[in-house]
């Protein structure tokens, strides 16, 4: 997996309102996106692009990773957000979201036009990073191509309403169950980008739940997401922040178990330890599979900024 940068909530802030702008700096999401593309009408992004670019300019984001969401290349409008944001405001700036990407070469343009900007503003090509959203039935067919489609690409991220629109679902109820099916009908898609996020190195992200009310639904639907492996949620309202922050990070109980797994491999692998394979950890028999869980279960909770709560100590002999 890519460096972890912690991306358990990613606050959706549409960029064409300066008082959500503002606010947003004082919310704790790991990550905000500001929105040029679907939470900007087409007549207010000349003035989103204004709002934006003066926001990241007056800092107090905190350590949040500052994205800007541009419009997908179908549109007239995604040269114009890239040079207009990264001319104004590219060294406050952490990443690029690009919607609706069908394929690898949609990726590749933005890396060019992002190396050029940069290059004509005296910027470090390549640190502005890529977040590509698989939104229709093409962005899920090429989606392992567009994982490694530049090195920039740091997540994927999946589009639930404009994915659902993409295969004429018959539902207006986002990323969630449905009554009809009996099974979760995004488990294919989720997994699906996951597998090729994992395979890429880079991180899985879910989209949005629209019901913004439902803190209990938009729970569920980041526990389904949580438990198969993705990283982290969108999240469209404050009331959603607190609890994608939870269900991404693991439990207490399961990162100090974590940790101590880790520090008793290493100790049972080493001389002092007998140099064994494998090992117990109370009742648990532990080996190199269990290290390599129990790094993926650390590695979130280290991210998250958990403090452990027991330590180790080696059996006598
Ligand atoms: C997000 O962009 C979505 O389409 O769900
Ligand atoms: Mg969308």
């Amino acid at each position: 997996m890519a460096e972890l940068r912690s991306r358990r909530s990613n606050l959706a802030v549409p960029g064409s309102n300066p008082r959500f702008l503002e606010k947003a700096k004082g919310l704790r999401p790991d990550q905000v996106f500001l929105d040029l593309e679907d939470a900007c009408a087409p007549l207010a992004k000349p003035a989103a692009r204004k709002n934006i670019v003066a926001a990241l300019n007056e800092g107090g984001w905190g350590p949040k990773i500052r994205a800007v969401r541009v419009n997908g290349w179908t549109t007239e409008w995604t040269y114009r957000d890239v040079i207009e944001v990264v001319d104004g405001a590219g060294a406050e700036l952490d990443c690029v979201v690009l919607p609706k990407v069908a394929d690898a070469g949609e990726v590749r343009a933005l890396d060019l036009l992002l190396a050029q900007v940069e290059r004509a503003n005296g910027l470090d090509v390549g640190r502005i990073g890529i977040e590509a959203q698989i939104e229709d039935a093409r962005g899920l067919v090429n989606v392992s191509a567009i994982a490694s489609a530049s090195p920039r690409v740091e997540t994927l991220v999946f589009g639930p309403a404009d994915f659902m629109a993409s295969m004429n679902m018959k539902t207006l109820a986002v990323g969630t169950l449905h009554p009809d099916y009996p099974g979760d009908p995004f488990h294919h898609v989720l997994m699906t980008i996951l597998v090729a996020a994992r395979a890429a190195g880079v991180q899985a992200i879910d989209g949005p739940f629209l019901q913004v009310r439902d803190v209990d639904g938009f729970r569920a639907a980041a526990r389904r997401s949580a438990v198969l492996g993705f990283d982290g949620k969108w999240v469209l309202h404050p009331d959603q922040i607190e609890a994608a922050n939870e269900v991404f990070a693991p439990s207490q109980e399961d990162y100090d178990h974590a940790e101590l797994i880790l520090d008793a491999y290493d100790w049972s692998t080493s001389a002092a330890g007998g140099a064994k394979g494998s090992a117990m950890l109370g009742d648990e028999m532990i080996d190199e599979a269990s290290r390599a869980m129990a790094l993926v279960i650390a590695g979130k909770g280290r991210a998250a900024g958990m403090s452990r709560t027991s330590s180790f100590t080696p059996p006598q002999a």
